[in-house]
This record gives structure tokens, C-alpha cells and sequence, in this order.
């Protein structure tokens, strides 16, 4: 009988098949089937250990030397910033986001500046080489150092990547290049895994730092259910609509600095271009109060950010009202409203709920628990708040207020900006006010919040 040399996995449950199917046997999960290569049963049953010869060493912690880590820039303040102050040499990094958001536009600019002193080259598998040219002259960004390079093949990049020894390296993007020992096509998890492995072993073997894009699907994730993730050293996503002006990149893993960091940028007709006072730019700066609409200052990553909490109220006509949240986690909203109506008595189930985080950001915080509350309350009074008010705090199953880190920077970016007086947990009230004269009330449980508007 032939040997088998394709088999197939499920991605779910793991097991193994002799033939490709849409739904697995085993889990009953649909298309979560892939092409793997079998394990050869030489490799498998080689067995005598103690014959085998090590060429590796076991060392304890005290005895391996302090080294840095060596950065170089990227020549991006802000990439610079969610990167942990820098690209480390021989490190990957996987850029994540959709289709259009601005990745190939930020790393283009960040290449073309770098190749000025490093060498560098960027593979792109997916624009042409003129697109890619066109748009550098467009951008008016210098031209004559970036090594260019067209192909999708992995081994191929490889050899290039052996001959000239660059720094740096772009792979754009990582769904459009296959390995030749797999027989799937390109975009699929069996590929995207390999040739994924076969970069990292490159950039880790040569010291050659590297930047894979990777597409999002329309559920969020990032195609090919996070394998890279494990994979690489940096994890950025691009956040945002792309409708919007601003584009905001953070850090969810980083072997070499902070993650949650966000670096922020808007996107002109110059390209990317960093934002270098991000703090009052997610307002929506209404001339006069208007109901539905309350400030917090939410700390994402390394430095305090206003951003303006919008909600709608309105009576639903359907069995099931809605609760739509852009911008901040849908399941934290189900559950404030629910505090609400158990701690506050405030009824909301036969009205639809709507919330907004302005400019597009992205909440991913508990500190923003009482602007959401205080703002759905405000549209469904249908009664402003002052515009010179600011909240934050987080807001637990039994209604009390509980404190937020990093309350007094929080205050002081408050109070830089004008504000009058902030709504905040109890917990975090300083002992001292030195904030310009801004009044704190500070809030034990949401009926004391209640009590004060
Ligand atoms: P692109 O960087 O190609 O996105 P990705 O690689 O993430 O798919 O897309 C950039 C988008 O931004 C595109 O829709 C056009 C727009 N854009 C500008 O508004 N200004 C510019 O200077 C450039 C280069 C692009
Ligand atoms: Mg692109």
C-alpha cells in the first residue's frame, strides 16, 4: 500500500484524519480542519537517550552575563513608544490590523527613514513594486536606500535574506506567502504556521529584526486562530476605524516592554503622522452640555488620555432591546446596567442602549464603569451634565465604587485641562488638593452618585 504522506488536524480538539472533511468527527466544529505534515516514525521511535549527544548546556540563572537589550530606532516616535522605546535587533514583531487601516503606510515610512542608516528590506507580497514606489514618492519619502523585493515564496525571501543581511525586515503580508513543503494554499493556518517559523528562526539565527503584517478577520482575530501570536516576540494592533482620522497602535504582547502601550497617530494625506499631544483629542468638544455625553481620563498604557463617553437611550420596540457599545467590551456594559437597576432602581429594560467612545479609541479599562452609567443615566433623563465635570472609577456587582490606579495623574491631566471638579471613588480621593482648585466628590457606592447629580 502507498505511504500516506498528508494528514489532517483538527485545530480544535487536535486529532488526527486520513482525509480533509468541513466538519470534524471528533468535536463536530466546522472548518477547523488543516493539511499537517506527518511526523516521520524514524524521527519518532529514535529512542536511546543516553547515547544521544548534547551540543547544549545547562547554566543556572547567576552564571549567563548582563547584556542590554540592543534597540534601534524606528525612527517613529510613537512606534518607537508602543515598541518599548525601539525595534530590538533580532526580534519580530507582528503588526495586526484591517484591511486599509494604514499598516503598509506606517512601515513604508518607517523603512524608508531606517534604510538611511541600517540596511534593510522589505518583501511585499500583496502591492506591486510600482504601487509600492509610487506611494513612497507620493509620501515624498526618500527613495534611494530601501531594498525592494517582490515574491511570496518563503524560501525564496530567505536566500535574499542570507545574501544581503539586512537589519531589518518587512513581510508584507504574512498571508500571502507559502512554504513549498506544504501542498495548501496561501492564507491558510498550515502555512501561515510555517512560514512563520521558518522567519523567526531566520530573524532569531541572523539577528535580522523583523516586521510581519497580518491581516484581521471580520471577527477581530487575527486570521489563523493566533498562532502567530505565540510565535513572535511583539504583538501591535492597529485600532480604530478606518473612517476615522485617528489611528491608534497597541502593544497586547511584548517580550521587550510594556504591553497595553498605545501610540497614537492621524492619518493625513502626508501618510501616518504622529500625534504628539494625544490627551484631549477623543472629545467631541460641544459648545454648550448636552445630555448623554460624559468625560473620563482613562489610562492607557503609560500616560492619562480624556476621552468623552457618549450614550443613548431610547424606548425599544423589540422584544429584545439592544445594547450596541462601540469602543468599550459589550458584556461590562450588560453588566453595569444591571447595577443599575438593581442598586440605582433605575429600570432600562424596556429601552434600547446605546455607547460610544469617541474618535474611535478603544476602552479596554474598568475605570470607565461610572462614566458609562452616568452617561446612560444623563440620556435617560434626557439632562446634561456640565461639560467642565470628570469621571472615572470602576463600579462593582454590589454597586460600590472601587478605585482606579493611578487616580492623582489622573487628576492632574484633568486639571491641566480645565476641568472644575471630578466625580471619583472614594479610594482615590488625594489627601492634599493641588489641581488648581477642582473639586473632588468623592463617590463610596453608586446611590451616593445619584444623590450628587
Ligand atoms: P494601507 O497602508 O495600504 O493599509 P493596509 O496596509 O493596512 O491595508 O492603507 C492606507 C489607507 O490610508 C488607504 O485607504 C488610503 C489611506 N491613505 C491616506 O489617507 N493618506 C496617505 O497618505 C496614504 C498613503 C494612505
Ligand atoms: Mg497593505
Amino acid at each position: 500500500m502507498a505511504k500516506q504522506t498528508v494528514q489532517y488536524q483538527c485545530l480544535e480538539c487536535a486529532s488526527i484524519l486520513n482525509k480533509w472533511s468541513g466538519q470534524c468527527p471528533d468535536c463536530k466544529g466546522w472548518n477547523c480542519i488543516e493539511e499537517i505534515k506527518p511526523v516521520s516514525t524514524a524521527s519518532r521511535n529514535r529512542g536511546n537517550w543516553v547515547e544521544h549527544k548534547t551540543t547544549t548546556e545547562i547554566v543556572t540563572l547567576d552564571r549567563i552575563p548582563d547584556a542590554d537589550t540592543a534597540r534601534f530606532s524606528s525612527r517613529i516616535d510613537e512606534l518607537d513608544r508602543v515598541l518599548g522605546g525601539g525595534m530590538v535587533h533580532g526580534s519580530v514583531v507582528l503588526l495586526g490590523g484591517d484591511p486599509g487601516i494604514g499598516k503598509s503606510t506606517i512601515l513604508l515610512q518607517c523603512m524608508t527613514q531606517v534604510s538611511q542608516q541600517q540596511n534593510t528590506l522589505y518583501v511585499t507580497g500583496e502591492e506591486s513594486l510600482q504601487q509600492v514606489s509610487l506611494r513612497a514618492r507620493r509620501l515624498e519619502l526618500p527613495r534611494d536606500n530601501l531594498n525592494l523585493l517582490s515574491s511570496t515564496c518563503v524560501e525564496e525571501i530567505i536566500a535574499h535574506a542570507f545574501q544581503l543581511k539586512p537589519t531589518v525586515m518587512v513581510i508584507d503580508s504574512i498571508q500571502t506567502i507559502y512554504t513549498d513543503s506544504l501542498q495548501s494554499a496561501p492564507g491558510s493556518v498550515s502555512q501561515i504556521r510555517e512560514s512563520s517559523a521558518l522567519l523567526v528562526r531566520l530573524a532569531k539565527q541572523h539577528n535580522i529584526a523583523i516586521f510581519l503584517v497580518g491581516h484581521v478577520t471580520k471577527e477581530g482575530q487575527l486570521a489563523g486562530p493566533r498562532v502567530l501570536e505565540h510565535m513572535v516576540d511583539t504583538v501591535l494592533y492597529f485600532e480604530g476605524d478606518s473612517s476615522t482620522r485617528y489611528r491608534v497602535i497597541r502593544a497586547v504582547k511584548n517580550r521587550f516592554g510594556a504591553v497595553n502601550e498605545i501610540g497614537i497617530f492621524a492619518m493625513t494625506d502626508q501618510g501616518l503622522k504622529t500625534v504628539t499631544n494625544p490627551s484631549a483629542i477623543f472629545l467631541a468638544n460641544h459648545d454648550k452640555p448636552v445630555s448623554g455625553s460624559i468625560i473620563m481620563v482613562s489610562r492607557e498604557g503609560s500616560r492619562p488620555i480624556l476621552v468623552e463617553i457618549q450614550a443613548l437611550v431610547t424606548e425599544s420596540h423589540l422584544g429584545n432591546p439592544r445594547r450596541i457599545s462601540v469602543g468599550l467590551e459589550s458584556n461590562r456594559l450588560a453588566m453595569l446596567l444591571a447595577v443599575l437597576q438593581r442598586h440605582g432602581g433605575i429600570p432600562l429594560y424596556d429601552q434600547d442602549v446605546f455607547i460610544n467612545a469617541v474618535g474611535g479609541v478603544r476602552i479596554s479599562e474598568t475605570g470607565a464603569d461610572l462614566a458609562v452609567i452616568l452617561a446612560i443615566l444623563s440620556s435617560y433623563r434626557d439632562k446634561a451634565v456640565s461639560n467642565n465635570l470628570l469621571v472615572f472609577g470602576e463600579v462593582g456587582l454590589s454597586g460600590e465604587i472601587r478605585p482606579v490606579p493611578n487616580g492623582e495623574e489622573r487628576l492632574k491631566e484633568a486639571s491641566k485641562h480645565g476641568f472644575e471638579s471630578a466625580i471619583i471613588p472614594a479610594a482615590n480621593k488625594p489627601r492634599k488638593n493641588n489641581y488648581n482648585g477642582m473639586k473632588l466628590i468623592a463617590v463610596n457606592h453608586l446611590a451616593d452618585t445619584l444623590n450628587v447629580l
